[in-house]
């Protein structure tokens, strides 16, 4: 999430008739629009913990399968922590951002030897599991346990950003402790469940970052965003959008980074060429460069140590001075 440099001060209070009837409209909506999916048919805690930590990164369409495959590799946290890593790895890969395979296993391995096998049950004791921030924590309490506490992901923070505060860009009216404020105001104490699942399913579908459905949204009348938008004839529409997001981008130096995207790509490729040789031999750098890049000359010496540092600090790589290897 983006950071912000509003001082932490209180924001505004909800209006209690508004805020009353954004809750009612927004929880009747998702009874009847919720999208199926299978981690809202468990309160396995160790299936929706897999379920969150693939779809931090990766929509709902493309974690799917790969959800109903893991958990079919790995059915419980007990099986998922004594495995090897590689193997971990293989059936994640196609998912991308393979650090995230590690980190959830090493969560496992966490919880077997500190917590019995059991994955607490509170925000506090959720923190303590390396690799785990409060949005994970949050969503674990709340959809394993059925805990009444806010979470905040992108999408939640969008949602809950245009209908109390208005549109997000080119200002953001509030930071990441001021929405975790906002969200635990606003959560409609008993329905927590739905709640946080109804606000991720709006952000999905109808109030995306581009192209907000206003037309169909439950919230319209409530919408903070929605009246800014009329107010200034600002039609919602996605070009509008893109223009306030231009501004945003301008005003804060905010850029999006394509040297990580790339980095990304070639981390991917050695992760994929070390799975296709046999393991425990090692791969000397200057074999490797050329293998995953084909223009790769002395020049990309550097670039590429880096990025072996960066997998081997994320726990996908092993290396020393003969080359390196899966962990
Ligand atoms: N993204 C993160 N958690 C989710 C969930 N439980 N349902 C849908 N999308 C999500
Ligand atoms: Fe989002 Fe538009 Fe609905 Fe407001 S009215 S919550 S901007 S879709």
């Amino acid at each position: 999430m983006g950071k912000h440099t509003s001082p932490p001060t209180a924001l505004a209070q909800a209006e209690p008739e508004h805020l009353a009837l954004v809750q009612s409209a927004l929880l009747s909506w998702y009874e009847q629009e919720q999208r199926p999916l299978p981690w809202r048919e468990t309160n396995d805690p160790y299936a929706i913990l897999v379920s969150e930590v693939m779809l931090q990164q990766t929509q709902v369409d493309r974690v799917l399968p790969k959800y109903q495959q893991f958990l079919a590799a790995f059915p419980t946290l007990a099986e998922l922590a004594k495995a090897s890593t590689a193997d971990v790895i293989a059936v994640w890969v196609p998912l991308g951002y393979n650090r995230r395979a590690v980190s959830l296993q090493s969560i496992a391995r966490q919880v077997l030897a500190d917590y019995d096998g059991r994955i607490p049950d509170t925000i506090d004791e959720l923190l303590k599991l390396k690799g785990v921030g409060r949005y994970t924590a949050g969503a674990i309490a709340c959809f394993a346990y059925r805990k009444q506490v806010a979470t905040v992901d992108t999408n939640i923070r969008r949602v809950l950003h245009r209908v109390f505060l208005g549109l997000e860009h080119p200002d953001p009216k509030a930071n990441d402790a001021q929405m975790l404020a906002l969200a635990e105001q606003v959560l409609p104490v008993g329905h927590a469940y739905n709640w946080n699942q109804a606000l991720m399913d709006m952000g999905a579908t109808v109030c995306s970052s581009g192209n907000p459905l206003c037309g169909d949204c439950p919230l319209q009348q409530q919408c903070a965003a929605y009246t800014e938008m009329s107010q200034y004839s600002l039609f919602p529409s996605g070009k509008v959008l893109r223009q306030l997001r231009k501004v945003a981008e301008k005003k804060t130096g905010y850029q999006a980074r394509p040297f990580t995207s790339t980095n990304r790509y070639f981390r991917g490729r050695i992760v994929d060429l070390l799975r296709s040789t046999p393991a425990q031999q090692r791969i000397p750098l200057t074999a490797l460069g050329p293998q995953i890049k084909p223009e790769f000359g002395e020049q990309d010496h550097d670039w590429l140590q880096k990025i072996v540092e960066g997998l081997v600090r994320d726990g996908l790589l092993d290396a020393n001075e003969e080359g390196v290897r899966l962990p």
